[in-house]
């Protein structure tokens, strides 16, 4: 797939904070870099809990902050991971980023075998809640 955003500019950016991610639970660290129109980069790590369910994937780690910072304009996402493969988003997160754009890049990259995969978010979450009235 075809797409105008800098692959390896966003990796490297999210493997900047991937020493950062906070799993003492699963030992699975994730980092996620978030690139918006105006061409800012909001970074992301997941965030565990001894309680699990309240661990934050790093995907919404970085959209809070582009939020935050005031953007909503995201055109791609990067999920950098130190496991075997490349990992998409959780379904969660595909929910939270086709908030602000449905189709999305999405890039998923493996520090460990150096594998990259490009796909858009149409593709791994063709169908989004969307509330009917809004
Ligand atoms: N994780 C993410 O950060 N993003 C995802 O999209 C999938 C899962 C994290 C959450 C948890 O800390 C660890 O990976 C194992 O599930």
């Amino acid at each position: 797939m075809t797409c105008n955003v800098d692959v390896n500019f966003l990796v490297e950016k999210a493997k900047s904070v991937l020493g950062n991610s906070y799993a003492p639970y699963s030992n699975i660290h994730v980092a996620s870099a978030v690139l918006t129109k105006s061409g800012r980069v909001y970074l992301g790590v997941n965030v565990e809990n001894s309680s699990y369910g309240l661990t934050i994937c790093a995907e919404r780690s970085a959209i809070s902050s582009m939020v935050t910072h005031g953007e909503r304009e995201l055109v791609a996402v990067a999920v950098v991971t130190d496991m075997d493969k490349p990992i998409p988003p959780c379904g969660a997160c595909r929910q939270v980023i086709a908030e602000f754009n449905p189709e999305a890049t999405i890039i998923m990259h493996s520090v460990k075998t150096k594998e990259t995969i490009v796909m858009n978010l149409k593709e791994l979450y063709p169908q989004p809640f969307k509330l009917t009235t809004t």
